[in-house]
């Protein structure tokens, strides 16, 4: 356990990174996947998705694995666009990584846990997900986040945790145990408030002069 999904994602970057490193994100995306590891002395492409639907431009990607990726990471669902990544689409990920030998960091902090949805740790060794309270509970304050990978990495991530957090904080867990034991009641409020939310976003959108907004079907957010 973390605290939120930033650390979450700091510690894995911290582990599976060094300097000169290749990381690839996309843009628009999540500035801590591409600020991270160029802290950290990585160099990063920033692989443009495709405005037409925000959807990942699969051949780009191949070419950038070519340059020898030591990791992916971006967000699906992705924040800013809305856009995510179906199970179909996720394997289709995984292979592409599996046949370049690249980590994939895919933070599903927005992910809604629904039946066509698949978790990148879930299929994929070198898969590693994200993920914590602040969007779908609504429990930002509590800042309890997660990794989810191999036992390795989760070992390698426990002794570097050792010297910089120890432990998430009990009042937090405590919190947090609270929103878990409601977690059915939470969990449907937010999915019956988010085509609310989406439709008011829609219709305000429009009357936006200047501002492109793609909001198709399949997006969990209007932008
Ligand atoms: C993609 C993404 N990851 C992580 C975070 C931060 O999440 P947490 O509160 O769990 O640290 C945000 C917050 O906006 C986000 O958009």
């Amino acid at each position: 356990m973390t605290n939120g999904t930033l650390q979450a994602n700091e510690l894995v970057m911290n582990i599976l990174l060094k300097a000169g490193d290749h990381v690839v994100t996309i843009t628009p995306g999540y500035q801590q996947f591409s600020d991270y590891p160029r802290w950290l002395g990585c160099t990063v492409s920033e692989l443009p998705l495709i405005e037409d639907g925000w959807t990942l431009d699969w051949m780009a990607l191949e070419e950038e694995f070519q340059k020898g990726t030591r990791l992916m990471v971006f967000a699906s669902p992705n924040n800013p666009t809305g856009t995510w990544l179906n199970r179909e689409e996720v394997l289709r990920l995984r292979d592409l990584a599996r046949k370049y030998d690249v980590w994939i960091l895919c933070d599903e902090v927005y992910r809604q846990y629904d039946a066509d949805e698949c978790a990148m740790s879930d299929v994929y060794e070198k898969g590693v997900s994200t993920a914590s309270l602040s969007k779908l509970f609504g429990l930002a304050g509590v800042r309890l986040g997660w990794v989810k990978a191999c036992p390795e990495l989760i070992a390698q991530i426990n002794v570097f945790r050792d010297y910089t957090l120890i432990c998430a904080g009990p009042l937090s867990e405590k919190a947090a145990w609270a929103g878990l034991h409601h977690r059915q009641e939470i969990l449907e409020r937010s999915k019956r408030k988010s085509p609310r939310t989406r439709k008011f976003w829609r219709s305000g959108w429009k009357n936006l002069r200047g501002f492109p907004a793609s909001c198709r079907a399949r997006e969990r957010f209007p932008f």
